[in-house]
């Protein structure tokens, strides 16, 4: 298992975008979070490619786009020419799934797809042979802040085994309420992408943040590894 924390922009402060991603990358940020929404499939709006443009110019980590916008097979190949090194879509939001991941992979990106809280593991039976990583969001996706969705902790480990069982070694990210509370639960339950925009933005020290954040993961991650 390898690990990976990655700082959710959406939570930082827009206005000076650069020294938070450097304040991230400083703290040891693996990839950067970007949450894409269209005020139509969340109750949000927030950036487009223009943003990931910019802030690929000043990254130093991959960037892990998060699609939550209806439609959008529309705009994967903006993200991708904007400098997406990750895309993610919503299950929910495609009636053309497999074709959709085909055609990121194609692109040369991976293929993450993400499931709501309420949406069933079993969705993911079909595809999890194809794609690059799973999401599970622990929060109704669209804003940044919200409380962590407890039953998020046996859905990371229910697609952990199903994709175990599919012969897939795809990552699984979590994405909602994550903190320095319960990311140890969440790694043990078979975690390896970390999204915490809050926990890190919302403090008066994201660099720092990021730091003890990964550290506790990594310190579960450790634990993991002598159990077994
Ligand atoms: C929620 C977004 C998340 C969000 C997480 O819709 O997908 O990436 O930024 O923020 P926190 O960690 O504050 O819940
Ligand atoms: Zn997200």
């Amino acid at each position: 298992m390898t690990l990976r924390i990655a700082p959710s922009i959406l939570s930082a402060d827009f206005a000076a975008l650069g020294e938070a991603i450097a304040a991230a990358e400083r703290g040891g940020a693996d990839l950067l979070h970007v949450d894409v929404m269209d005020g139509h499939f969340v109750p949000n709006i927030t950036v487009g490619p223009p943003v990931v443009r910019a802030i690929k110019r000043v990254a130093h980590v991959p960037l892990d786009v998060h699609l939550m916008i209806s439609d959008p097979d529309r705009y994967i190949e903006s993200f991708a020419d904007a400098g997406a090194s990750m895309i993610s879509v919503h299950v929910e939001a495609l009636p053309h799934l497999h074709r959709t991941v085909t055609f990121i992979k194609s692109l040369g990106i991976e293929a993450g797809v993400v499931l709501n809280p309420s949406t069933s593991v079993v969705s993911l039976e079909e595809i999890a042979p194809e794609v690059d990583f799973v999401l599970v969001m622990s929060v109704n996706p669209g804003f940044g802040g919200q409380a962590f969705i407890p039953r998020s902790e046996s859905k990371v480990r229910a697609v952990r085994e199903l994709l175990d069982r599919t012969g897939s070694a795809a990552p699984v990210e979590v994405d909602g309420g994550v903190d320095l509370h319960n990311v140890g639960r969440l790694v043990a339950a078979g975690v390896e992408i970390v999204v915490a925009g809050n926990a890190i933005f919302g403090t008066p020290d994201p660099e720092d943040a990021t730091r003890r954040l990964k550290a506790a993961a990594l310190a579960a991650l450790r634990l993991e590894e002598l159990k077994s």
